[in-house]
């Protein structure tokens, strides 16, 4: 089985193609480079980029894979959650090649894809585990139970960690997207310099909480000259990088815990962060945990884990029709 996968719920444009073994062909991603400009993703410019850019990342998906549409057996497509502009480019394509070409079709959750991207590299994950997506629009802590039966423990009750990355970023002078630079700039600072809280849910120890993170950067920074920050920047990165790291390891720990499971797996955009990666591999070490994350073109928005997640329902027999609709809110559970 060949399953053409379709992401363009953000501001990626991406098809894959991968085989029943989860063997990726090809897995072609075009990002926009529009956005920075205005220091955040303008929905109407995303979608309007990517209906420009759909076919002509699809028929490179096919040509650098060496196939036809002929050789394609079903189209999974992530039909939310997203931007609906943008999903609705991605859905709308996905059913029209579905439909002239006679193939199956199936509608992914975007969050399970990030979540299927571990099973593209890691063979020998399997449910039960942990799991936590970290992206630029979620922070989310599952017990994944069985494939596709998903137990919410916690997520975040405002900003996502992607989201306090991007905007303590920004504050910082640093651009848009900012995460890949703070995680850059932190590699040579001191994650003790500053403090900086810790946040705790009353009552819900496994929700999550940045935006006080981010609120209390621009506190620490309000009262110093300008000068401070553009000097202390690497430190203030470290600090900042520590005390998410500290917030998403406490969680991740007592979900181990109290679920008694020796497997963790990170996905999404944050995933791809040096400290996060490194800190989760000392931890497992020492507490006798696997951890599992996705190489780093694997953790930002991507086709190849639609269609990984696409494969995986496809062989319990499920399908999707063509009134398949895209969803802008679509909850993983
Ligand atoms: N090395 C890194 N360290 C920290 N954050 C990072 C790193 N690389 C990317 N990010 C962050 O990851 C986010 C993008 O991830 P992703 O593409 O999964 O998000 P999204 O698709 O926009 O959101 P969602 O998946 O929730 O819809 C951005 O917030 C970006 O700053
Ligand atoms: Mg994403």
């Amino acid at each position: 089985m060949i399953v053409l996968g379709v992401e363009t719920s953000c501001d990626e444009t991406s098809c894959a193609l991968i085989d029943d073994r989860l063997r990726v062909l090809s897995n072609p991603v075009y990002s926009q480079l529009e956005h920075q400009k205005y220091g955040g993703i303008v929905p109407e410019v995303a979608s309007r980029q990517q209906i420009k850019k759909i076919v002509p990342i699809y028929q490179e998906c096919l040509r650098s894979a060496g196939m036809t549409i002929d050789d394609v057996d079903a189209i999974a497509v992530t039909r939310g959650p997203g931007l609906i502009g943008s999903l609705l480019v991605g859905v709308n394509f996905a059913k029209g090649l579905a439909f002239a070409a006679g193939k199956k079709i199936i509608g992914i959750n975007h969050l399970e894809g990030h979540l299927s991207s571990n099973y593209l590299e890691h063979p020998d994950l399997k449910p039960p585990f942990i799991a936590l997506i970290i992206s630029g629009g979620h922070t989310l802590l599952v017990l994944v139970k069985d494939f596709c039966d998903y137990q919410l423990l916690g997520q975040t009750r405002d900003d996502a960690a992607g989201e306090a990355y991007d905007k303590v970023a920004k504050l910082l002078g640093l651009g848009y997207p900012g995460g890949v630079r703070v995680d850059k700039l932190a590699r040579a600072g001191n994650p003790e310099f500053h403090k900086f809280p810790r946040a705790v849910v009353k009552n819900d120890p496994y929700a999550f909480s940045f935006s006080g993170l981010k609120t209390s950067v621009v506190m620490y920074l309000r009262d110093l000259p300008e000068s401070f920050a553009e000097n202390n920047l690497d430190d203030i990165c470290a600090s900042f990088q520590e005390a998410v790291v500290d917030m998403l390891a406490e969680r991740c720990l007592r979900a181990l815990d109290e679920f008694k499971m020796d497997r963790l797996a990170i996905a999404g955009g944050v995933a791809a962060n040096t400290r996060i990666r490194e800190h989760f591999t000392q931890v497992a070490r020492k507490s006798g945990f696997n951890f599992y994350y996705p190489s780093l073109d694997l953790c930002t928005d991507n086709a190849a884990m639609i269609a990984a997640a696409g494969v995986i329902r496809l062989k319990r027999g499920e399908a999707s029709s063509l009134g398949l609709d895209a969803s802008a809110q679509l909850p993983l559970v």
